[in-house]
C-alpha cells in the first residue's frame, strides 16, 4: 500500500533494496579516497532505520579546501549583492582606501580625514559631528574617498546605508511624479531620510536650481532630526559651501560637521588643473 507520508515512503521505495543499503557501510570521499563512515536516518517516530548516506563532512585537507571554497563564493556573491543594494557600482567598489595613492601630502590628509572619520563612525565616537563635505575641482578623487568610507563599511555587513549621486536622484524623484512610474516618491526620499550613513556625490554637477535646493533640504533636515552621518561631494570651494547648500542646510552642516574636506590640485584622470 502506498501511503503519502514522507517517511512511510521512504521505507516503501527502500524495501526492495533496504538490506543491501544497509550492509553498505561506508563510503570512499572523492577527495583523499578515504572510506567515509555513515550517517544513519532514522524515522523520527519510530527509530526505525531508514538510510544510511555519507557523513557529510569528515575533515580531510580536500574536503576542507572545497568547503572553504564554496563559502567564500557565497560570500562574494553576498558581498556584490550588498554593494549594489547600496548604490555601490562595479567601479566604485574598486575605490578603496587601500586603493587611494597618498603620494602627495594633500592626499595623505584627505585619506586620514576620512579614514578617522569612518573609524569614529563604527566605534560610536563622532558624538553627533558624523556630517562630511568634500569640495575640490574635478578628478581629485572626492567620489573615490567617499565610496572608500562605504565600502569599508560594507566588508563589516553595513547594508542600511546608501551611495547617490544627487543629479541621477533629482531625476528618479521627477521621474517618479509620473503615475505610470515604478518608482513611488514616497520610497525614493524614505530611503534617504532613513540610510544609516547616506553620500550624496557631485551636489553641483548640475545647475543648482530653487527645487533642487529645497529637495536637498528636506532630506538634510529629515537627516539632521535624527543626526544621521552622512557626506556630501561638491566641486564648489569651502568658501561657496553656503551659497551651494543654502543657508538653511549650511546653518545645519555648521552644528554637525565633522569636517570639510577640501581637495586640490591636477586631476589624477587627465593631469589639468581646474580652478
Ligand atoms: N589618490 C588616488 N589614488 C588612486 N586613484 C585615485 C586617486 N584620486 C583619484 N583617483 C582615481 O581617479 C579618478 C577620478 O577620481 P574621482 O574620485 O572620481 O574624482 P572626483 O570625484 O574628485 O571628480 C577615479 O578613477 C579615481 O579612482
Ligand atoms: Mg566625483
Ligand atoms: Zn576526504
Amino acid at each position: 500500500m502506498i501511503t503519502h507520508s514522507f517517511w512511510e515512503e521512504q521505507k516503501y521505495k527502500l524495501e526492495t533494496h533496504y538490506s543491501e543499503l544497509v550492509q553498505e557501510k561506508t563510503w570512499t570521499c572523492k577527495y583523499c579516497g578515504r572510506p567515509v563512515a555513515p550517517k544513519e536516518i532514522r524515522d523520527p517516530n519510530t527509530d526505525e532505520l531508514i538510510l544510511l548516506v555519507p557523513a557529510e563532512q569528515h575533515g580531510c585537507a580536500g574536503e576542507t579546501a572545497h568547503l572553504e571554497a564554496q563559502a567564500a563564493e557565497l560570500a562574494k556573491t553576498e558581498l556584490a549583492t550588498v554593494r549594489a543594494w547600496v548604490g555601490l557600482s562595479p567601479k566604485l567598489a574598486t575605490c578603496t582606501f587601500n586603493s587611494y595613492k597618498t603620494n602627495t601630502p594633500d592626499r595623505n590628509r584627505q585619506k586620514a580625514v576620512m579614514w578617522s572619520f569612518v573609524h569614529g563612525l563604527i566605534e560610536k565616537q563622532l558624538d553627533g559631528h558624523n556630517w562630511v563635505v568634500m569640495c575640490g575641482p574635478c578628478g581629485t578623487g572626492k567620489t573615490h574617498l567617499a565610496a572608500a568610507v562605504l565600502n569599508h563599511l560594507v566588508t563589516l555587513g553595513a547594508h542600511k546605508s546608501l551611495f547617490v549621486s544627487w543629479v541621477d536622484y533629482l531625476n528618479r524623484i521627477k521621474a517618479s511624479f509620473d503615475p505610470q512610474s515604478p518608482e513611488r516618491t514616497g520610497d525614493l526620499r524614505r530611503r534617504l531620510h532613513s540610510a544609516k550613513l547616506l553620500i550624496i556625490d557631485d551636489l553641483d554637477k548640475v545647475k543648482v536650481t530653487d527645487w533642487a535646493r529645497e529637495t536637498l533640504y528636506d532630506v538634510l533636515n529629515r537627516r539632521y532630526d535624527r543626526n544621521l552621518a552622512t557626506v556630501m561631494t561638491c566641486n564648489a570651494q569651502a568658501s561657496d559651501l553656503m551659497t551651494l547648500l543654502g543657508a538653511p542646510n549650511f546653518d545645519r552642516f555648521c552644528e554637525v560637521q565633522y569636517a570639510v574636506v577640501e581637495f586640490k590640485g591636477k586631476s589624477y584622470r587627465s593631469g589639468i588643473t581646474y580652478d
